[in-house]
């Protein structure tokens, strides 16, 4: 199936009516669930060649369930092509991907993907783009508007339920496009630089946020940044990629105790070790040029 009818897949609305917006409850939210089984996500020997060029070769890694894994890398070397061939929205070209022991094939409820520029609806309200994965489970109206209410709680959205995408802020649609995510309790959620269009500030709040839910829900994560700060803050192992063609290059695992806050892992005697040792392994030069002057 093309990569782009796939997409549509995943994002048409299939439901028929939409829910009315729920009223706005003053009380404190249930819990809200989370992972619900395996998010083990295993990766072997992976393939994968567009056009212009391979553009993945014999990438393999594991990602053990409730860890959260964030990929660096320069541009280019194929971490977006990675995370939409385990989210099943392009099609592998030699290999294996498996989700929960289950091989991918194409798009699953077990896996959510966030990615950089939200991809809310601009025409839904908040309520409705959150509401949107749950209509595609063909959940009912009440389960919906009940679990709406939940996750829209848990990223602090509450209030915000009839406001379309324009009429909010880059952290608030972020969050809306988290919401979106989390809403179907998916095991696994796949981000893509979810943060990298909000500004520095907003960018720390939501890093807070994130490790909060992250020790609440227990989903396994896979998380992409250009930041390597960032992924020593979130990550519980940081995969390097390197380009041309894109490839694993070297793991690092994150040696900073959860739960944990943005200040702690500053002051953590290993945190500019790390730091340094992942910025030398990016500026590996790839192996065509290794040696040339
Ligand atoms: N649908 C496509 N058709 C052809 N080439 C593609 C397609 N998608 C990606 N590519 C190419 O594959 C390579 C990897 O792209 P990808 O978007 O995965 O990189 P990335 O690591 O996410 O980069 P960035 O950090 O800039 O987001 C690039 O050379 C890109 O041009
Ligand atoms: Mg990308």
């Amino acid at each position: 199936m093309p990569d782009k009818a796939r997409e549509h897949i995943m994002t048409a609305s299939r439901a028929p009516g939409e829910p009315t917006t729920p009223p706005v409850s003053a009380s404190p939210p249930p819990p809200i669930p989370g992972a619900r089984g395996d998010g083990r996500i295993e990766v072997a020997n992976l393939y994968k060649w567009f056009p212009g060029g391979i553009v993945l070769e014999d990438v393999s890694l594991t990602v053990n369930s409730g860890e959260f894994l964030c990929i660096v890398g320069p541009s280019g070397c194929g971490k977006t092509t990675l995370l939409r061939l385990i989210a099943g929205l392009a099609e592998i070209d030699h290999g294996a991907i498996s989700v929960g022991g289950i091989p991918v094939t194409g798009p699953s409820p077990k896996a959510a993907v966030v990615f950089q520029h939200f991809g809310l609806f601009p025409w839904k309200t908040v309520y409705r783009n959150v509401a949107l994965p749950l209509q595609l489970a063909r959940a009912g109206k009440a389960e919906t508007e009940e679990r709406v209410r939940e996750v829209l709680a848990t990223v602090g959205l509450t209030g915000h339920e009839r406001k379309y995408p324009a009429q909010l802020s880059g952290g608030m649609k972020q969050r809306a496009g988290l919401a979106r995510a989390l809403a179907a309790a998916p095991d696994v959620l796949l981000m893509d630089e979810p943060f990298a269009a909000v500004d520095a500030q907003v960018r720390e709040v939501l890093q807070e946020d994130l490790l909060r839910l992250r020790d609440r829900l227990r989903q396994t994560i896979v998380f992409i940044t250009h930041s390597i700060d960032e992924a020593i803050t979130l990550g519980d192992r940081i995969v390097v990629m390197a380009a041309r063609p894109g490839r694993v290059s070297r793991e690092f695992t994150v040696p900073i105790d959860r739960p944990r806050t943005i200040a702690q892992v500053r002051r953590h005697p290993e945190y500019e070790g790390l730091r340094e040792q992942i910025w030398a392994e990016l500026r590996q030069p790839p192996p065509s040029t290794a040696g040339e002057s």
